[in-house]
């Protein structure tokens, strides 16, 4: 089976640039459906969660053509408003589809969507907010049908501040007839992204990054150029990489002010941190200092997808930490195989207590998820001796050629491909 190969125990040194972010070119990407025109969308990484995207844009019958990392997009020959199950099946994000079909076609057809295993992932806030702007949904077997004879505003508050839900209500409300608040809106720095995309084809959108977002709707958008933002998850991920190692990175493009919760837990573990304006230098300082307890949250809390990557971290330190899961309610799948290369960790439905320091033995160990996947390629960069980290699927979604970006930094890590025979046994 192809995995990484990480011979561990040296600190990264250097300097690496940060790529846009995945999670502000999805929703982007779904938004180009809003409008029957040409786009030009730059900075947009080639992972394979994008891949799927563009994948999904080519079945509706729209042109994605890539060139290095801009998209140009051209949505004037969609003909088509259902999303195939079987890219669905493939990824959470294909959801985001739901709204600007039916804002602009009226009509869409999904299915449940696939993704990450990291607890219940449901998707009523989309489907009931649908529905206060006036579609029709209904699911049965697992097939999604929204109609829409027109939408029209109204005001929405979310049970919970879901990223999805409110880039899903922005995208909708741009075309409804009205205006729309959404009331208790994420507040996540890819949202202020999609808004300015939106605003860029014409909408009006208000506030978006703020916990209220009002959305005006208008008869007609249109395309338009968009540099997407770098993506802070994976700039956190460097970070921690540099941190458990003992290392010097410098982040270029990266912007600190999505980052400073994750900056300030950091800098209190002990990392030293020089932060410039698009520019952050970490020195890391080993062991870190313990944290008694870190909870995840919605931007602008600490971020969920750098919990793994911070659990990783926290087994090196001495003493005890505690960290809580607040955002998903099956995030530690990680904390299994940490424990088989030696960590501490005991976890307690959404509490994890981690007790330090460890040293972390190389062993063959598997990503159940995307970024539980980037803390297992951590943990080998830490260990003593030689890790192989399987599940690379679930790591090429978030990260483009993660081994080549971290030897570029130093590291001892490879891509082993898998034999003919693996290939052939499946
Ligand atoms: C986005 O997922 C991100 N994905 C996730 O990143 C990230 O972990 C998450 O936000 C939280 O920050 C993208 O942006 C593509 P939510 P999303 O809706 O939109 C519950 C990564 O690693 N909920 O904010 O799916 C839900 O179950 C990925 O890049 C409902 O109950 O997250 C969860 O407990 C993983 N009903 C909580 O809200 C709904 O209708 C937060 O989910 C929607 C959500």
């Amino acid at each position: 089976m192809s995995h990484l190969l990480i011979e561990g125990g040296r600190p990264l040194v250097g300097r690496h640039k940060v790529y846009g972010a995945k999670n502000a070119a999805l929703p982007i990407l779904a938004a180009t459906v809003l409008a029957r025109d040409t786009f030009e969308i730059e900075n947009v990484p080639d992972l394979l969660d994008l891949k799927i995207m563009i994948a999904i844009l080519h079945a509706l019958g729209a042109r994605v053509r890539r060139e290095g990392t801009t998209l140009y997009v051209d949505t004037r020959e969609i003909h088509r408003t259902e999303v195939p199950e079987e890219l669905m099946g493939q990824m959470r994000s294909s959801l985001f589809l739901m709204g600007p079909l039916v804002a602009r076609y009226r009509e869409a057809t999904l299915y449940r969507p696939g993704g990450c295993a990291i607890g219940t992932r449901r998707i009523d806030f989309h489907v009931e907010g649908l529905r206060r702007l006036g579609a029709r949904v209904v699911e049965e077997g697992g097939r999604i049908e929204a109609r829409a004879l027109a939408l029209r505003g109204a005001t929405i508050v979310l049970p919970y501040p879901s990223v999805g839900a409110t880039e899903n209500l922005m995208m909708a409300a741009a075309l409804a007839e009205g205006t729309t608040r959404i009331v208790n809106a994420a507040r996540e720095p890819e949202i202020e992204d999609l808004g300015r995309f939106l605003n860029a084809m014409g909408a009006r959108v208000y506030g978006a990054g703020e916990a209220t977002i009002v959305v005006e709707g208008v008869r007609e958008l249109r395309g338009t150029r968009h540099r997407v933002i770098p993506d802070r998850i994976v700039a956190g991920t460097f970070l921690f990489a540099a941190a458990i190692t003992g290392g010097d990175v410098v982040l270029e493009d990266a912007r600190p002010e999505h980052m400073e919760a994750v900056l300030d837990l950091l800098a209190t573990s002990g990392a030293e941190l020089e932060v410039g304006a698009d520019t952050i230098r970490l020195r890391g300082k080993l062991p870190p200092r313990p944290l008694p307890r870190v909870v995840t949250a919605p931007h602008p809390g600490f971020p969920t997808d750098l919990q793994p990557q911070l659990v990783t971290y926290l087994t090196q330190s001495e003493g005890t930490s505690v960290v809580v899961e607040t955002v998903f309610d099956g995030r530690f799948r990680h904390a299994e195989e940490l424990v088989r290369m030696g960590a501490k960790i005991y976890v307690d439905q959404r509490t994890a207590v981690i007790e330090g320091p460890t040293r972390l033995k190389g062993e063959r160990v598997r990503a159940y998820d995307l970024r539980g996947g980037a803390a297992l390629v951590l943990a080998g960069l830490a260990a003593e001796g030689t890790t192989r980290v399987y599940g690379l699927t679930h790591i090429d979604r978030g990260y483009m050629r993660i081994e080549e970006e971290l030897a570029a930094l130093g590291a001892s890590i490879r891509r082993v491909s898998a034999t003919r025979e693996e290939e052939a046994a499946g």
